[in-house]
């Protein structure tokens, strides 16, 4: 199966990156096994499929995409493949959800608690830094063990608002421990909004939205009680609160057939 490889506009800073390493900023995306050979132009070939043990998720369900490990100039990406909706009138939508991610994880170069883009690997493929570690809802977690991973966590989050965006999927399964700090993936849901007004209100929902997740996090996921405060934030359910519950707990699952 061939497979094009080119790095967007949008990823200047990522190509700068490579660049530094002394890498070219296009080549060849091959699967684990095989050698990836560098190549000059801005395209590239994916020789075979990647194998069982290269898969980090499989893609079950409407709009899932495959999630495994490649390589791509010989570094180990992780590359979230939508191709098996080529052809289909879900390509429109998983394209832009391609562009999307790459978009935010693009604008969260040079932050520690998100992949780094790599690259639009297909226009329904894009290619990520690995993180490695066990994901949060694996972990088996002696929060003793961890006394300030949930703060860290919400402290996270927090940076990722001051940066007016909002993760929108916060759960166990979208947070990495690498070396036991956390780490957000899966940014398909996110939302960067504007400095315009009118769009304060949406901003705090949306902040609201993700520190309510955390907090389910810490109690649920952590086994940890909650302070006062923290209870009344989850306690409180505002209408747009409402409509991002409905997303991410009834649209998501379905269109990811969770
Ligand atoms: N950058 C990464 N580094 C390491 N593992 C990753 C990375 N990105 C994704 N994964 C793994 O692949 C899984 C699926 O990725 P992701 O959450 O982005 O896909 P998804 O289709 O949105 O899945 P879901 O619907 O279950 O949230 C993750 O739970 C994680 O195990
Ligand atoms: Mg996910």
């Amino acid at each position: 199966m061939r497979l094009q490889t080119s790095l967007i506009p949008s990823l200047q800073k990522a190509t700068h990156e490579l660049d530094a390493s002394g890498r070219t900023t296009t080549g060849t995306v091959t699967p684990k096994a095989s050698v990836a050979t560098p190549n000059a132009d801005t395209a590239g070939t994916l020789s075979r499929e990647p194998a069982a043990e290269d898969f980090l998720q499989r893609a079950k369900g409407f709009l899932k995409a495959e999630v495994y490990l490649t390589h791509l100039d010989g570094q180990t990406v992780v590359c979230k493949d939508y191709r098996r909706y080529a052809g289909t009138p879900a390509a429109l939508i998983a394209r832009w959800l391609v562009r999307r991610e790459l978009k935010m994880l693009s604008r969260l170069a040079g932050w520690t608690h998100a992949p780094r883009a790599i690259a639009r690997v297909s226009p329904l493929a894009l290619a990520m830094e690995y993180i490695p570690g066990p994901l949060l809802s694996d972990a088996q977690l002696d929060p003793a063990a961890h006394p300030g991973l949930c703060q860290q966590l919400i402290l996270v989050v927090q940076q990722l608002h001051q940066r007016r965006m909002a993760h929108n999927d916060i759960r166990g399964s979208n947070v990495i421990l690498r070396d036991g700090i956390p780490v957000l993936i899966d940014f398909t849901s996110a939302v960067r909004l504007p400095r315009l007004p009118g769009t304060a209100g949406v901003m705090r929902m949306m902040r609201r939205f993700d520190l309510r997740h955390s907090l389910k996090l810490k109690q649920r996921t952590l086994g940890l009680p909650l302070r006062p405060r923290e209870a009344r934030l989850l306690m409180r359910s505002g209408r747009l609160n409402q409509v991002l519950r409905l997303w991410k707990k009834r649209i998501l699952p379905r269109l990811k057939g969770r």
